[in-house]
């Protein structure tokens, strides 16, 4: 999604903005600006494209002034040109703009706005503001004010930085629904979108709250809501090092991630799990401890991946604490009022704990009286925040768009609050001592599968030329085979479709053909004769099968053209285990075909528009 970084300071600004913007790269963008104050006026360049086709345009560094901000924008309203990137000017080319976030009621202020005159350069909403805060300044002569009577009448979300040659040593930050961060410098101040765009400068920081702005000067700095009442700002330290969001000689983030699994898993779990007696210390759940003894119901809400993650703690939750268990796609949930009584807990899943849709259920659920619990990795997230209780995923930052070591964390999460609700009713401290056994093995296993990729390499070799992909598993790896697929396509281009293995024949079987090839979940548990079957029905109509098996499955081969081989582990676990190689077959066969794996096209790492 769109990025903001922002200066004020001694120093530069145009540099320091630059190498904030490309540390935002990650979060998917298709244009980019940047403006400074210089003493004659503002000094803006922006340009679609990445952020080196705007320096290749324009030598930034002689762009002048210590005050200024630039912005990576992902097109929402009008396609991805020069004019609709960011910053926006108002009409007297004295105030500039960046914005995260939709105005939603944009077309009556510029109907508005029109009606007396105004004209607009751009097709984008955030232009539309900054004409508006330009109309209120012609009267209020007060850059703050201006801001402020604005925001009153915007409908919808932002994240603005605003700056003015009027009042050239202030910046003005704002937030509603779309997430700022202030960098506390030495006399200096930085304002953006993550933490990330700051870290090399300070570990400092304040996350703006909701309805929050900050008014920046040289000097310091001062919060307050938007509606003029001060607030109190707590300073911070930024959660992960610097190495964490750089490659480290990896040839993509995506890989760097993949690789890092075994240790974020164990992350997820060190502290927490009791092997000794079968349990789980969740310290961020303690205050609601009661609350999940009680529940009649979980109901389970996220978009993508940490979606997928929701159908695999559907499975583990109801089988280990016999509490049923509803997921929803987060995005629907708000909208169908949903019927959600005192005694539900709603459990948030998100990575960034900045998903627009996902924010908008919890809201939801809290309004009708749910306890809501966030499983989110981005510490000081809003997710985090806005939930009553939670438990982070302590993957560290996930940086490639195409999510891998967050969804093997997101198990880990869900497999130990099944636990730690299952031992809180029926289940037996010798089953909970068995499963946190098997959970501590496998990081281990994790590193013997990333230590022979060579197979999965040339199977992707062969494959990277097909148009469509299958994966199908059962019970637990249905949402394993969904996940399996959404990263093919994410990063690939290629289409890819999860089914359950059983529901082939109801329809996706007329597909299948000498090209076709289909990706079998196929672990030795209780039904695995079943899929065996269900291999079989795809070969005699001359499929190609990639079987996912276990290591000592050796009747696979039969009938499998391809196998993968996986450590044996508990039946609920193998989702963990086999998204390793689906993970590394998608990456694989994306770079055979030449994309680019961190940045796919029209993806954003944070969709924080609804
Ligand atoms: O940050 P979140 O986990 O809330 O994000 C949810 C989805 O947008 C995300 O999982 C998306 O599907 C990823 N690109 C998957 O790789």
């Amino acid at each position: 999604m769109c990025g903001i970084v922002g200066y004020i300071g001694s120093k530069q600004a145009a540099p320091l903005i630059v190498s904030g913007l490309k540390r935002l790269e990650y979060r998917g963008y298709d244009s980019a600006g940047i403006c400074c104050i210089a003493p004659d006026g503002l000094t803006i360049a922006k340009k679609a494209g990445r952020v080196v086709d705007l320096e290749r345009a324009v030598d930034l560094h002689t762009l002048e002034g210590t005050v200024g901000v630039g912005h990576t924008r992902w097109a929402t309203h009008g396609v991805p040109s020069d004019e609709n990137a960011h910053p926006h000017t108002d009409h007297s080319g004295t105030i500039a703009l960046v914005h995260n976030g939709i105005i939603e009621n944009y077309l009556t202020i510029k109907k508005k706005l029109a009606n007396a005159g105004y004209t607009f350069k751009s097709d984008t909403d955030s232009e539309v503001l900054a004409v508006f805060i330009g109309m209120l300044y012609e009267t209020l002569h007060d850059l703050e004010l201006s801001v402020r009577t604005a925001l009153a009448e915007v409908e919808g979300t932002f994240g603005i930085v605003v700056l003015s040659t009027h009042e050239p040593d202030v910046v003005i930050a704002a937030r509603r629904g779309s997430p700022l961060i202030l960098g506390i410098g030495n006399g200096e101040y930085l304002v953006a979108s993550d933490a990330s765009a700051v870290i090399s400068h300070t570990r400092q920081v304040v996350y703006l709250q909701e309805n929050e702005m900050a008014i920046l000067r040289r000097d310091g700095f001062s919060t307050k809501t938007i509606e003029n009442v001060d607030t109190r700002s707590v300073v911070e330290e930024i959660a992960f090092e610097l190495a964490q969001i750089e490659r480290g000689g990896f040839e993509h983030f995506m890989l760097k991630e993949i690789f890092e699994q075994p240790i974020t898993f164990r992350d997820g779990f060190r502290g927490r799990l009791r092997v000794e007696d079968g349990t789980v210390r969740l310290g961020g759940l303690a205050s609601v401890a009661e609350k999940l003894r009680q529940a009649k119901r979980i109901i389970i809400t996220a978009c993508g991946t940490s979606w997928h993650a929701g159908l695999v703690g559907e499975y583990l939750i109801e089988s280990l604490a016999r509490v049923p268990v509803e997921v929803e796609y987060a995005s629907e949930f708000r909208y169908r009022n949903p019927i959600i009584s005192p005694d539900d807990v709603v459990i948030a899943i998100s990575q960034s704990g900045e998903t627009a849709d996902t924010l908008a259920a919890i809201r939801e659920a809290k309004l009708k009286g749910a306890t809501v619990i966030g499983m989110v990795n981005v510490v000081g997230s809003t997710i985090a925040r806005e939930t009553d209780a939670g438990v982070y995923l302590h993957a560290g930052p996930e940086i490639g768009v195409a999510s891998t070591k967050a969804f093997t964390s997101q198990l880990c999460v869900l497999t130990q609050f099944a636990l730690y609700l299952g031992r809180m009713r029926a289940l037996s401290a010798e089953q909970g001592m068995a499963i946190a056994e098997e959970l501590v093995n496998i990081p281990e296993h994790i590193t013997r599968i990333l230590d022979n990729v060579e197979p999965i390499k040339a199977i992707a070799k062969k494959y990277s030329g097909a148009s469509n992909f299958l994966y199908l598993g059962r019970g637990v790896n249905f949402p394993a085979a969904l996940e399996g697929a959404l990263k093919l396509k994410e990063i690939s281009y290629i289409h890819a479709e999860g089914y359950p293995a059983a529901e082939m024949k109801h329809g996706p079987i007329a597909l299948i053909d000498e090209n076709m090839p289909v990706v079998f979940i196929a672990p030795k548990d209780e039904i695995y004769d079943k899929v065996r079957s269900n291999i079989e029905e795809v070969r005699a109509r001359n499929g190609r099968v990639i079987a996912i098996a276990d290591e000592d499955d050796d009747r696979i081969a039969d009938v499998a053209t391809h196998v993968i081989r996986i450590p044996r582990t508990l039946p609920m676990l193998t989702p963990i285990l086999a998204s390793i190689p689906l993970q590394l077959l998608a990456y694989f066969i994306a770079v055979e075909r030449g994309c680019n794996v961190d940045m796919p096209r029209n993806l954003a790492k944070s969709v924080t528009v609804e």
